[in-house]
């Protein structure tokens, strides 16, 4: 057996694994190439499993997707101690946005534009991650996602590049901590490289195809600031770029991500996704990892490609030694920097299972990051926050759903443990009010279309008549109804895409039914993506749209409907009033007939018959209890000097009723360009937080940097001219000031 050195400096770790290297035969070199994934193939005794059969024979280089550090930990024994040359497993898990304490989605999680509530949520998922084996998290997700349609929208940080890579960031530096030296700090993984979220008419594994000017522009900055904050792997993509599989394009994997952008860490596939080249009609898989090799792919999950054929493939010269070694050094030089060969139970100590998981300090985060999420879309006559008195009538199949409000990647959570959101209301108003409840209606009408909408995480159904009968008679009993509506749990993620943007019929129903009783309303929103809220608009009184909150859903939800928390959270998507409008974003590209009147139909403008072209809730939208003025912009000149600097000051006073937090965004336009660009783009934002009555004056300082795209020939370039500075509270109500840049 080999003894495992001790770690150290770049050249260290490189004579170490060279010297491991040499002790390698061709197949062991293979089996470090190979990400099986655990799930459904480690139940029971390790030790019989496949997955434990491939470890003895060091055909494998690690596994993911496996609940149970006493599991991972016979499996890395058997790694450590019945392999040849010992190497240690890498253990991926898709820890999305917790492990058993979960946060709210990703989606949610950027609407607070907190990234230090991104960076803790991300910390508290690798101290439970490794506190239950898992050392390398399937996260972030960094895809830009305009089309409300696409399941996976939920996954990601909304439409906004400049907000994206804040939050790629964020994520990075939680999850890897200190370089990843500690117990408690993991290996990050930033995905889906790249493009994954323009897949067309928002269906999921669809064609993407971009221009390089929108890709390097829009698309790829977040990837990158991942990669700038030391992200150890990227998982390339389902879809094609300039029509390769992401998996086997080499412009993307090496040119632009090692070679342009300097990445040094390894590569992994997506699912399968070596495999599903020939589906692609682009290659049977001995060719297909031909390809995905050169291209600089080194870990194959779930093909079984790189393992099967390519010892075939070196045979007929169809790759090259060098090629595999450069691979297999990856996935080694990974496992290095992570730590394993000086200790590969690092992250198996049972004892931090019980003392790490789930505990009221990250329970307490968890529902304090929460409620930063929540976006209060509309509060007509300051229904909310509500008073602790009277009859609430909480209404609604998401109502009473504990198993239901942690939304999409939480399968290692234990939703038992959770309270659902009328547990959490009673709990809060215990003795002070009194919670009724009712069901309300089924998610839908229909039994099948329901079925798809749940498979994982049933919801009970009942008759259709007769719950809306219950919920009206609940209704009548009360002084205020609080409706928790909209999509389950499972209507959005991965190949959960949508062409009907509404709330579910039936919901719907119950919710009109609901607003006839002539009661005050609260709409609870419950949602993974945008959804289309026209008739909830003009006559519901308060919209709280909570998306997938968590573990403390109930809690946090609590929090701010009686008004413990001021809501602060904006969109960072936004919200269409039709599905004929997607994509949708703010941040769009000048037209040349753009309409700048919705009330009438403009021919010969680029505008709908029958729909205006705005958002009905705008990138950056999001309501307070109290309420925020702006005062006139202040520019420090009207000149940004070269190399010198602007400030751009407003005085933002809280002249509402209660403290609050206000997120104050400022966006820029080139009024000339090489290239069309965007009406607007986010280029900086503030969250501060007034006390009721104060003022504050806020200031950001603009340089050429922020100036900067990329033009025709793909040069990073500002060009001197004039600009359009906005600043405001979300991406429509702005207030403009030109300057000119030297
Ligand atoms: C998803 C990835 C995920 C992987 C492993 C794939 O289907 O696209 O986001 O990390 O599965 O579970």
């Amino acid at each position: 057996m080999v003894s495992c050195a001790s770690q150290g400096e770049n050249s260290e770790m490189n004579s170490y694994i060279s010297s491991l290297m040499e002790r390698m035969t061709l197949q062991e070199k293979l089996g470090q190439l190979n990400l099986p994934s655990g799930g459904d193939l480690v139940t029971g005794n390790v030790n019989s499993g496949e997955l434990s059969e491939l470890v003895r024979e060091g055909r494998i280089g690690g596994f993911f997707n496996v609940k149970g550090v006493e599991k991972i930990a016979a499996l890395q024994r058997l790694a450590v101690d019945s392999t040849r040359l010992c190497i240690p497993l890498l253990v991926g898990a898709d820890v999305i946005h917790g492990y058993e304490t979960i946060f709210p989605i990703p989606l949610a999680l950027s609407c607070s534009w907190d990234t230090a509530a991104v960076e803790r949520m991300a910390r508290v998922s690798a101290v439970e991650a490794s506190a239950n084996g898992i050392g390398w998290t399937f996260s972030p997700m960094v895809d830009i996602c305009r089309d409300a349609r696409w399941g996976r929208i939920a996954e990601g940080s909304g439409e906004d590049p400049y907000l994206g890579s804040l939050m790629a960031k964020a994520y990075v530096r939680g999850y890897q901590g200190n370089g990843m030296q500690g117990k408690d700090e993991i290996l990050s993984c930033v995905k889906h490289f790249a493009l994954y979220g323009a897949s067309e008419s928002g269906l999921d594994y669809n064609v993407v195809d971009m221009s390089r000017q929108r890709m390097y522009n829009e698309y790829l900055p977040p990837y990158r600031a991942a990669v700038e904050a030391g992200v150890g792997t990227v998982m390339s993509s389902f879809n094609v770029v300039d029509g390769i599989p992401a998996t086997a394009n080499k412009w993307l994997l090496t040119d632009l991500l090692r070679h342009e952008w300097g990445f040094n860490g390894m590569v992994v596939t997506d699912y399968a996704s070596i495999a599903e080249m020939s589906v692609y009609g682009v290659a049977p898989l001995k060719e297909a990892s031909v390809r995905a090799l050169a291209a600089g792919t080194d870990m194959d999950m779930c093909s079984n490609g790189f393992l099967g054929t390519l010892e075939e493939s070196l045979k007929e010269k169809a790759v090259t030694e060098a090629q595999i070694d450069a691979a297999c050094r990856r996935v080694l030089e990974t496992k290095y920097k992570l730590g394993l060969f000086t200790d590969p139970y690092k992250y198996c100590d049972p004892d931090r299972v019980e003392r790490e998981t789930y505990t009221d300090e990250h329970r307490t985060a968890a529902r304090e990051v929460a409620t930063e999420t929540f976006v209060l879309l509309k509060n007509s006559n300051r229904l909310l926050p509500l008073a602790k008195r009277g009859k609430i009538a909480l209404i609604g199949p998401m109502a009473d759903a504990a198993n239901n409000m942690c939304g999409t990647w939480s399968l290692t959570c234990n939703s038992s443990r959770h309270e659902s959101l009328l547990q959490g209301l009673r709990s809060a108003v215990e003795g002070q009010a009194e919670v009724l409840y009712a069901k309300g209606s089924n998610l839908y009408y229909d039994a099948e279309t329901e079925k798809g909408a749940v498979y994982i995480r049933p919801l009970e159904r009942g008759d259709n008549r007769a719950l809306l009968d219950e919920a009206l008679h609940t209704a009548a009993r009360a002084d205020v109804i609080v409706a928790a509506l909209g999509e389950s749990a499972e209507m959005s993620g991965e190949s959960l895409s949508r062409t009907n943007l509404e709330i579910p019929d039936a919901q719907q129903d119950l919710l009109k039914a609901l607003v006839k009783t002539g009661k005050p309303v609260v709409l609870l929103l419950f949602t993974g993506r945008p959804l289309i809220l026209n008739w909830e608009e003009a006559n519901v009184p308060a919209i709280l749209n909570v998306w997938y909150a968590g573990s403390e859903t109930g809690k946090a939800v609590a929090d701010v409907l009686f008004g413990k928390v001021t809501p602060s959270g904006k969109l960072t998507t936004s919200f269409p009033r039709a599905v004929g409008q997607l994509p949708l974003y703010y941040n769009r590209i000048s037209q040349s007939r753009p309409d700048d009147d919705e009330t009438v139909f403009n021919h010969y403008t680029s505008n709908y018959l029958d729909e205006k072209n705005s958002p009905l809730y705008p990138f950056g939208y999001g309501l307070s209890y109290t309420h925020f003025t702006y005062g006139e912009m202040r520019l420090s000149s009207e000149v940004l000097p070269k190399n010198g600097k602007l400030e751009v000051t407003v005085t933002v006073t809280n002249d509402g009723e209660t403290d609050g937090t206000e997120i104050v965004q400022l966006y820029l336009h080139d009024v000339f360009a090489e290239i069309a660009r965007p009406v607007k783009e986010l280029k900086g934002y503030q969250r501060i937080h007034l006390k009721q009555g104060a003022s504050r004056d806020v200031t950001f300082t603009l340089t050429e940097n922020d100036l900067k795209y990329y033009n025709s020939k793909l040069q990073y370039v500002y060009e001197p001219g004039e600009f359009d500075v906005m600043v405001g509270s979300n991406s429509q109500a702005v207030q403009t000031k030109r300057f000119r840049a030297e």
